[in-house]
């Protein structure tokens, strides 16, 4: 299989993928991203090795498995693309037109959006009845939902098939229509946006939020949450929710998020958000 984006959640997906058997090549469209990701996942995995949580035999057999490749043509025997590049319905769509010339007529092309219509992502191209949601959470290591979203014109069959394939991979999916945010991510924008509101009131510091809703029981508090999802990823889903609801009040983006995307403040991934992170840019919570 071919794992298009090696950041955040394309990374996560190329682990969990390769820890299933799988053979995975996995590319970004920035060079050596796809090699700086193994990079990464290797050093995550053995620390976890010298806490004696995986073997030595296992993370060696998982990072073989991990192929980075330099340019989409050496993927086109595949059988199953799952994309994870940046949250743009221009750029989704062109890429998978673009895969369309590459891969076999059989190659099912699964999208990893947060939000965008994967109707319309599917619009334009010659089998639209391929392309489905498969839309995992943040670490995809330890997050055990996926949401499988069907477009309109999705194959039934397809989505079945995805559906069973993240069973086998140790997830938990549900089947979901291709509605805007699709579940997990609609419910979640009143969240983000009753955070971003009260900070604008000066309510009190992410460090309150975050200490409150940890002591009534989320495993992580809305500021920390945002610092792992990316700020730009987060604004893009948000401006995709509110677009897609017709501008309803209720979804309008936040200045705050707008602050500290176009500041590069990014979170975890930049290494800074609301937070500093002294131990990198792109580190994991621990
Ligand atoms: P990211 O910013 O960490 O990584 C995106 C990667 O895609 C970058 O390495 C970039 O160089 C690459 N890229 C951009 N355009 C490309 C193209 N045309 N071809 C190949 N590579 C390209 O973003 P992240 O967070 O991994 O998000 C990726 C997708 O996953 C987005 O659609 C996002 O909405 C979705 N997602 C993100 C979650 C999160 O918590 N961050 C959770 C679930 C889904």
């Amino acid at each position: 299989m071919l794992v298009i984006g090696a950041g955040i959640m394309g990374a996560g997906i190329a682990q969990v993928a390769a820890q299933s058997g799988h053979a995975v090549m996995l590319f970004d469209a920035r060079e050596g991203a796809a090699a700086e990701a193994k990079g990464k996942l290797a050093q995550t995995l053995e620390a976890l090795v010298a806490k004696g949580k995986l073997s030595a035999d296992s993370v060696a057999q998982t990072l073989d498995r991990i192929e980075p490749i330099a340019s989409l043509e050496a993927a086109a025997s595949v059988r199953l693309v799952v994309e994870a590049i940046v949250e743009r319905l221009d750029v989704k769509r062109a890429l998978f037109k673009q895969l369309e010339a590459i891969v076999a007529d059989d190659c099912v092309l699964a999208t990893n959006t947060s939000s965008i219509s994967v109707t319309a992502i599917a619009n334009g191209l010659q089998r639209p009845q391929r392309l489905v949601g498969m839309h995992f959470f943040n670490p995809v290591a330890l997050m055990k939902l996926v949401e499988v979203v069907s477009g309109l014109q999705t194959d039934a069959a397809v989505a079945e098939a995805i559906f069973e394939l993240s069973k086998a991979w140790g997830k938990t999916p549900v089947h979901a229509r291709s509605t805007p945010g699709f579940i997990v991510n609609r419910i979640a924008r009143p969240y983000y946006a009753e955070t971003l509101a009260l900070l604008l009131e000066q309510a009190a510091t992410p460090a309150v939020f975050d200490a409150c809703l940890r002591a009534a029981g989320f495993r992580m508090g809305p500021c920390e949450l945002m610092d792992l999802i990316g700020h730009d990823t987060n604004f893009s889903v948000t401006t995709s929710v509110y677009e897609a609801n017709f501008f309803d009040k209720r979804f309008v983006p936040s200045l705050v998020q707008r602050e500290l995307v176009d500041g590069g403040l990014l979170g975890r991934k930049s290494g800074r958000g609301f937070y500093r992170y002294p131990e990198g840019a792109g580190s994991l919570p621990v």
